[in-house]
């Protein structure tokens, strides 16, 4: 990551006192929020807090009530659509195909933002297809029409689709809805390797905070339309964070295979109220720094 001394981590893509609504309801406010460069960001939060709101904003889908999404430093709403398609690929949450298109032909429409009139279609668009179709594992369904997939195969082929696009910036709101566990892993791990080979900056909102915190670089918990937390997910998951974000009493531990912090729900027995873990999990819960960092 490029980083400058004197402002910390570069930042191509930042949201500047963001306020985000539709009609007269405002859903996120004020919001400041800066993307690091070739990092994974994650955002969660729970329903209806203004994450894919956010993240729309931040793809120009959605126009701000007030302040700004700025990208290397100009307003999104004065640059050109197709130059912010070059930049920005988003995959929304729940993305509607044309009707009877096929997997290849979709996959290709990633391509638009690279055409003109004068260059319809290039072996650069050819070889930047047939790469996201391969890395997404839909090449064998080319020629299906979309709508005749499964859940997990369609979410795959709309990844493909802003893999074309070839933007340095990717912004996914929960790609792994409707996948099988092995399939979330897939998706999670190829987004990481877009990000570490390919040095892309990646913006992904989930909804699991245990598969947030092994895949985020920086992670961003959102509540009731306002930022309340970010940093490591070291810093940011914690027993306290998880009460404040999702009202959820619980038990944050390393995770095994990768040390980053795990949450496991449930109240851990107060010493003094009796029941047979009187004395137990509580103080195991207290003497665990890990559970309560800063
Ligand atoms: N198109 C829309 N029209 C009106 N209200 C919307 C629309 N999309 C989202 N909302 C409302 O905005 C709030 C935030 O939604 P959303 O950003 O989708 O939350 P999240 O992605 O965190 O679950 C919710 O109360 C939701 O009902
Ligand atoms: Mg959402």
């Amino acid at each position: 990551m490029s980083s400058d001394p004197a402002t910390g981590p570069v930042t191509r893509l930042r949201a500047a006192s963001l306020s985000l609504g539709y009609e007269d309801r405002t859903v996120v406010h004020e919001l400041d929020l800066a993307i690091p460069d070739g990092r994974v960001t994650v955002i969660v939060g729970p329903n209806a807090c203004g994450k894919s709101t956010t993240l729309r904003a931040l793809g120009r889908l959605l126009k701000p009530k007030g302040g700004a999404v700025l990208l290397d430093g100009a307003e999104l709403a004065r640059i050109p659509t197709k130059k912010i398609a070059q930049s920005i690929g988003l995959l929304p949450q729940t993305p509607v195909a044309p009707e009877a298109i096929t997997v290849a032909d979709l996959v290709s429409r990633g391509r638009q933002p690279h055409q003109a009139w004068w260059k319809q279609w290039s072996a650069d668009d050819e070889r930047a297809v047939t790469a996201a179709m391969e890395r997404t594992d839909v090449a064998a369904l080319a020629e299906r029409p979309v709508d005749a997939l499964s859940g997990g195969q369609r979410q795959r082929v709309w990844i493909a689709m802003a893999l074309a696009q070839e933007t340095d910036l990717l912004l996914l709101d929960e790609p792994t809805t409707y996948l099988d566990i092995s399939h979330q892993v897939e998706v999670l791990d190829l987004v990481r390797q877009l990000n570490r080979e390919q040095g892309r900056t990646v913006v992904v909102v989930l909804h699991d905070l245990n598969q947030a915190a092994r895949y985020a670089d920086h992670l961003v918990a959102m509540k009731e339309g306002l930022v309340v937390a970010e940093g490591t997910p070291d810093e940011v998951v914690t027993a306290e964070l998880v009460r404040e974000v999702f009202g959820l009493e619980s038990v944050v531990v390393p995770d095994p295979v990768t040390g980053s912090p795990l949450v496991v729900p449930g109240a851990p027995w107060t010493p003094g109220e009796g029941g047979p873990g009187a004395g137990g999990a509580a103080e195991a819960v207290e003497d665990a720094s890990f559970s309560s960092a800063p």
